[in-house]
Order: structure tokens, then C-alpha cells, then sequence
């Protein structure tokens, strides 16, 4: 693993991270871009989840919000895996980045255990709370760690 994690160090892209001020900067905004979409669509449908505006049917919200969420994730994996490239020995040292790394894990098992299984048009009211709960407790989480990574010394 060691090994691993240095060699990753060494890659050009990695050496690119370091350097490139402006690249660094880049990367970090469209992190933060990612974030800001997945953020936003979630609480919105974790909202709806939870019972607000019960007008709105659950799986017409999800159409819309969803594949919004999924592509902000898709975004803050792929620029959050360049940053990591910038120290990836630290990284994997640091408790709070693997706590972030778990948070995540769950997070999106959360949203595969209500998608994969009842879907959003077919849960109870009941599951639909508990899935909303999780998520809005857990994505914020996941955003605060992220956060304070670059203030927590370890
Ligand atoms: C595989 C996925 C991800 C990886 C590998 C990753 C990795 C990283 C790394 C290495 C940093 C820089 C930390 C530092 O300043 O030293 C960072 C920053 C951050 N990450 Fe992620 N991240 C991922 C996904 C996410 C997600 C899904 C969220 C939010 C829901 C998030 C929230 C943040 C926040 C808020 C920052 C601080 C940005 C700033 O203040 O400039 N990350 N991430």
C-alpha cells in the first residue's frame, strides 16, 4: 500500500497538482462545483422525503433531481481524486480524509439501498423518511469534513 501511494506521489499528474497554482485552483473550484450541485439537489429531494410539500409526487422530483445529484457526485469523485494525488501519503494517514471516505460509502449506500430496492415511486412514507433522514444527515457530514481537512493537523 505504501508502495502504491508513493508511486501515485511520483506520477506527472500528481507533480502537476503540486506545482500548477492555477491547476490546483482549477481542480479544488470544480470540487467545490460538484459539491454545490450534489448538495443542493439532495437536500431538496431529502426535503421532499421527509414530507414536505407532499404535492410534489416523490418520483417525478427524483427524475429531475437525481441524475443532477449523481452527476455533482460524479464530479467531486473525479476532482476529489486529483487533489488527492497532491499528497497521497498524508491523505491516507489523515483520520478525518477516511472518515470523509466512509461517510461517503454510506451516503451512497443509503441512496443505492432505497434506489436499487423500492425505488422513490414505490417506498412507504415511512422508508422514504428514514432514507431522507440518513441522507441529510449524512452529506452535510461529509461536506463539513471535507472542510475541515486542510485545518485539522494529524
Ligand atoms: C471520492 C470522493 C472524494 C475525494 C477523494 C475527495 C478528496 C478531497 C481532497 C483531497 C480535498 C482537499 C483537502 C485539503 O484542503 O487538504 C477535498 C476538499 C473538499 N472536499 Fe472532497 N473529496 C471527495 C468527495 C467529496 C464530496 C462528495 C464532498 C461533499 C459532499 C466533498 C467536500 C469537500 C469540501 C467541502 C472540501 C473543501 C474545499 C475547499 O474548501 O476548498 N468532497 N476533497
Amino acid at each position: 500500500m505504501d508502495a502504491l501511494l508513493a508511486w501515485l506521489g511520483e506520477t506527472a499528474l500528481a507533480e502537476w497538482m503540486r506545482l500548477s497554482r492555477w491547476g490546483y485552483a482549477a481542480i479544488n473550484t470544480l470540487h467545490v462545483l460538484g459539491i454545490s450541485l450534489l448538495i443542493g439537489t439532495i437536500v431538496a429531494l431529502d426535503l421532499r422525503l421527509l414530507g414536505c410539500r407532499r404535492q410534489l409526487p416523490p418520483g417525478e422530483l427524483g427524475r429531475l433531481l437525481q441524475p443532477l445529484a449523481v452527476a455533482g457526485l460524479l464530479l467531486a469523485m473525479a476532482t476529489g481524486s486529483l487533489l488527492f494525488l497532491a499528497d497521497p501519503g498524508g491523505y491516507a494517514e489523515s483520520w478525518l480524509f477516511r472518515l470523509k471516505l466512509v461517510l461517503i460509502a454510506l451516503a451512497v449506500a443509503n441512496a443505492l439501498w432505497l434506489g436499487l430496492g423500492p425505488g422513490l415511486a414505490g417506498a412507504t412514507p415511512r422508508r422514504l423518511r428514514l432514507a431522507g433522514m440518513l441522507s441529510l444527515l449524512l452529506w452535510p457530514a461529509v461536506l463539513l469534513a471535507g472542510r475541515f481537512l486542510a485545518f485539522v493537523d494529524d
